[in-house]
């Protein structure tokens, strides 16, 4: 494994990869876990060369939001990377990728309005923007991204498709702790109390499964079930919980075909999301190429 710092370096060693090799992106902001991982390990599954690119977009947090706290761990994640058999691990450098005075941004605009967006205003501008620079680099066949963060995911399959990027997204499940947690970077930031608590998300999500299996169709009653399991936790507070349209995102009341549950708490200072695809009775199998 390369690790490279410079963007003329990287496209240097991608201007001979390509041509009869398929390049498959993993981009992250380091502090690499097993969901990490799992995206590499597709990328490589896939692909003939692998690119990992690690960058803390600070364009993506918000003022007061954990930028600054945000797990760095440079030595580990090498060590990942390169048992991963990565090819590249391209570590930009702030300066580089947003020469000064910048001024360039994407903005994907219905797509990143509600939930996470709502929440976090500008983050999405901040992800396009990084993805749509890291994409402009690395020109990937494969872009690989994981589906804890679904609405990302569609915002940059969005983004792709407007910007006509050559690339296809592909969704990786998301890989949950033994209890169900989402692994996640800011799972680390939780105290062991808030910890034991958080599982509580994973089994809301299950509840909704479980009631649309037994044919509950109304999402409003679901909603209600899983709202007060999860205010059975004192520590847990909902930011939002919705069944959506998979493509739009837009809230759907009467269920059917397949749709998305989004979901997202506070614990003490930690924000966590969480997702489940479901596919009510008929429907084929579920797709994981986005396009
Ligand atoms: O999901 C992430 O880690 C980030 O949002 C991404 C896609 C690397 C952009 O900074």
């Amino acid at each position: 494994m390369k690790t490279i710092r410079r963007i003329k370096a990287v496209q240097k060693i991608l201007e001979c990869v390509r041509g009869n090799r398929r390049i498959a992106f993993v981009p992250t902001m380091g502090a690499f876990h097993e969901g990490h991982l799992s995206l590499m390990r597709k990328a490589k599954h896939r692909g003939d060369f692998v690119v990992v690119s690690l960058f803390v977009n600070p364009l993506q947090f918000s003022p007061g939001e954990d930028l600054d706290i945000y797990p760095r761990n440079l030595n580990s994640d090498k060590k990942k990377g390169e048992e991963m058999g990565v090819d590249i691990l391209w570590i930009p450098s702030a300066k580089e990728l947003f020469p000064s005075p910048y001024q360039t941004f994407i903005q994907v605009e219905k797509l990143s309005q509600r939930w996470e967006g709502e929440s976090r205003p500008g983050h999405f501008k901040g992800v396009a923007t990084i993805v749509s620079k890291l994409l402009q680099v690395v020109s990937p066949d494969y872009l690989y991204l994981g589906q804890k963060d679904y609405q990302q995911v569609r915002v940059i399959q969005k983004m792709v498709r407007d910007l006509h990027f050559k690339t296809t997204v592909r969704l990786v499940s998301t890989i949950r702790e033994t209890d169900g947690l989402a692994m996640s970077s800011r799972n680390g930031r939780l105290s062991s109390a808030d910890r034991k608590a958080a599982p509580i998300l994973y089994r809301a999500l299950q509840v909704a499964r479980k009631m649309i299996r037994q044919g509950e169709r109304k999402s409003q009653v679901i909603l209600e079930a899983t709202a007060a399991l999860i205010r059975s936790e004192p520590r847990v507070r909902i930011d939002y919980m919705a069944f959506c349209d998979p493509e739009t995102l837009e809230p759907i009341k009467h269920l059917e075909k397949r749709i998305v549950f989004l979901a997202a708490v506070k614990i003490g200072a930690v924000r966590l999301i969480d997702n489940i695809i479901l596919k009510l009775p008929g429907q084929s199998q579920k797709q994981n190429k986005m396009h």
